[in-house]
């Protein structure tokens, strides 16, 4: 079992993830026309993968559609609990590697989750097992974008340490998924929007963005002050947002046969 744990954000994920209600729209509208393209009149089963607190996948429980999420994550599912869609979503803790299903979903998604899988070989034997299509993505607010996001990574190369790109889909895993006999479509659409640098400058100080868990203390530490003073003498008012982007990107595998 490989993860990195979300215990720790699993309280402030949806605040510090957010993303505009335009892209959520985005993202049901797809996967509906998917599911009733590829199957017909409702109803469908789908489940998520390491639908966490359910920031993006709640808005996919509908009349139509019943939604079973599975997380390692205790804590990212109390979050999930909490908003009381217990009797619209069926809700499991347990690791994608190792699914607790026989029967065969209309679709399987997993929003956000495949770079945190390590062990890509058993994540593969279980959703060939349990699903009819696939669908890998992200939905997400682009922080590249952010002056102090830039400075934060530039500063942490100068101390020695680089970011490793995180990829929502890795090759290995779409050459194996073609292997099996499905067919692999993308989808991307992407809207405006604008972020505080507030919102950063706190996920940056709090290492609420998951990929800053591996960045040695001392590192940090060290990057957080020069961040800091780059913040004073260029003057960066953090109550000021910036223009940023928000998108929906989508990697959907559907079985040849269907
Ligand atoms: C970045 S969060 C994404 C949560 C949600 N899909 C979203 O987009 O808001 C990744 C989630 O995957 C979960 N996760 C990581 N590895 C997992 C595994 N092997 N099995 C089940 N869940 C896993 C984490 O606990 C976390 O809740």
């Amino acid at each position: 079992m490989n993860y990195i744990n979300f215990d720790r954000v699993a309280e402030v994920y949806d605040r510090t993830r957010a993303v505009p209600m335009e892209t959520i729209i985005i993202l049901t509208r797809e996967i509906n026309k998917k599911l009733q393209i590829t199957f017909g009149s409702p109803p469908y089963q789908i489940l998520s993968l390491g639908i966490g607190s359910g920031r993006v996948e709640k808005y996919l429980s509908s009349t139509d559609n019943h939604l079973f999420g599975i997380d390692i994550s205790e804590l990212m599912l109390k979050e999930l609990k909490k908003k009381g869609l217990v009797e619209s979503i069926s809700i499991l803790q347990a690791d994608a590697c190792n699914l607790p299903f026989r029967g065969k979903f209309h679709l399987t998604i997993a929003i956000h989750v495949i770079h945190l899988i390590q062990n890509q070989e058993d994540f593969l034997n279980e959703i060939i097992r349990t699903s009819q299509m696939v669908i890998f993505g992200d939905v997400y607010t682009d922080a590249y974008q952010s002056k102090l996001y830039s400075y934060f990574l530039n500063i942490l190369s100068t101390l020695g340490w680089t970011k490793q790109e995180s990829k929502s889909i890795n090759d290995h895993l779409v050459t194996a998924m073609l292997k099996h006999g499905f067919e692999v479509e993308e989808f991307s659409e992407t809207i405006y929007n604008s972020q505080d640098h507030a919102s950063i400058f706190e996920s940056l100080q709090k290492r609420y963005f998951s990929w800053l868990w591996d960045v040695p203390e001392p590192i940090y530490q060290q990057a957080m002050k020069l961040l800091e003073l780059k913040i004073r003498d260029e003057e960066i008012n953090l109550n000021e947002s910036y223009s940023t982007t928000s998108s929906v990107n989508l990697q959907i595998f559907k079985q040849l046969d269907n």
